[in-house]
């Protein structure tokens, strides 16, 4: 099972991936994750990547390219994924399928969770994030039992630096001006399922399991 989730900053992609990943026993592989990992250890690439990702602005397509060829050819892809943050544009949709062409991989779904412009803003400046596993928070949403500790390490939660209101609107724009474009490319492909993401975040992942098992009806979630 090789499922893209595609849509707007916030709508949800990594809190649906980590549990579709979980239900599904799959590798999770989100271009956001791992930038955000390389600019914590001070790579090369996470140095170059930081100041766009601090504007809400794309990482430039060869580094993200490059960074997604290594991690999708760890021997786990083999058998399946949830990629999450990538493609993001029709250039990077189209390396993709080189990459994936490469691999002898296919994939069989582009789940694309829609969101609201005011459910988005709401979300993610509420958004925290744990600095030991990466879980997602809300402040509101989807609370962590003790103010600012991570319910499953116990680690320090803190907002992402391209979380703030001026940053989440460039990074709508960005989404609008480059990501939109990918709904008809999929849609022409006949791999795209659209589901509303603003409702409970359990009700969202049992939608997309649905649409998982009318792929493959022998899963067993
Ligand atoms: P990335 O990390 O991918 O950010 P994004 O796409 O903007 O998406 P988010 O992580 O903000 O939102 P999400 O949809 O995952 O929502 P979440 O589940 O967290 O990318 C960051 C940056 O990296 C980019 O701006 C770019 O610079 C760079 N980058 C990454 N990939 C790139 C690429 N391919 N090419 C170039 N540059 C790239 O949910 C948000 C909040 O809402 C959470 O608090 C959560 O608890 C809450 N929530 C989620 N679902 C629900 C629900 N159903 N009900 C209530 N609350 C909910």
């Amino acid at each position: 099972m090789n499922i893209i989730l595609l849509g707007p900053p916030g709508a949800g992609k990594g809190t649906q991936a980590v549990r579709l990943a979980q239900d599904l026993v799959l590798p999770h592989i989100a271009t956001g994750d791992l930038l955000r990992k390389n600019v914590k250890q001070g790579t090369q690439l996470g140095k170059e990547a930081k100041d766009y990702m601090d504007k809400g602005l794309l990482v430039p397509d060869e580094l993200v390219a490059e960074m997604l060829r290594h991690r999708m050819s760890d021997s786990d892809v083999k058998k399946g994924f949830i990629l999450d943050g990538y493609p993001r544009n029709l250039n990077q949709a189209k390396t993709l399928d080189v990459l994936l062409k490469d691999l002898n991989l296919e994939i069989d779904s582009v789940v694309y969770l829609d969101s609201s412009e005011s459910v988005i803003l709401q979300r993610l400046t509420g958004r925290l994030v744990c600095s030991g596993c990466g879980s997602n928070f809300h402040i509101k949403n989807m609370p962590p039992k003790k103010t600012g500790i991570c319910d499953h390490c116990g680690g320090k939660l803190y907002q992402r630096t391209d979380d703030k209101e001026e940053t989440v609107k460039k990074r709508l724009e960005v989404y609008k001006q480059e990501t939109a474009s990918l709904i008809k490319y999929y849609e022409s492909k006949q791999k795209l399922r659209r589901l509303s993401a603003d409702e409970d975040a359990q009700i969202v992942l049992k939608k997309i399991i649905q649409l998982a098992k009318e792929f493959d009806d022998s899963l067993k979630v």
